[in-house]
């Protein structure tokens, strides 16, 4: 299972695939997008879990609030494209989830790192 920590590159591509798929998603609402986006949030967690129990810093707290924002990130993800499915409003946790998506993102590469 090497090659899922020895970069991060396997993990960069699940968040950016379903990043992708999340903006498809929003845009033609489909079951199987959506199923798909499901997939890799398992392959997002799988991955940065695997780098999580790996990483070497001298500053842990900072992975710990890159996998919680990973984590919440996912959920507010999943939270707009079920209440936009279920016609109920989802400007906040839309706006919600690209904020959080942004820290991740800039925590994820601030981070040392072994890219
Ligand atoms: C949508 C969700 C996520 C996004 C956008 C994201 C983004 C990123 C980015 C940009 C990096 C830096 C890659 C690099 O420096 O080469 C990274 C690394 C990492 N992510 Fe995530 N991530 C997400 C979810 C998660 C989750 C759920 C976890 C934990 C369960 C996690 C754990 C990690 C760890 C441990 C690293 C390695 C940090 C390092 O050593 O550089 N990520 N992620």
């Amino acid at each position: 299972m090497d090659f899922l920590t020895s970069s991060t590159h396997v993990h960069i591509t699940t968040w950016v695939v379903a990043l992708i798929l999340f903006f498809i998603a929003l845009k033609k609402p489909s079951t199987g997008v959506h199923m798909g986006l499901r997939l890799f949030y398992v392959l997002i967690l799988i991955t940065g879990f695997m780098l999580f129990v790996t990483f070497d810093s001298l500053n842990p707290m900072l992975y710990g609030i890159k996998m919680l924002a990973g984590i919440i990130a996912i959920g507010l993800m999943e939270m707009t494209l079920v209440r936009k499915k279920k016609n109920k409003s989802n400007g906040g946790v839309f706006a919600g989830a690209l904020v959080v998506l942004l820290i991740t993102i800039i925590l994820g590469f601030a981070l040392p790192g072994i890219a």
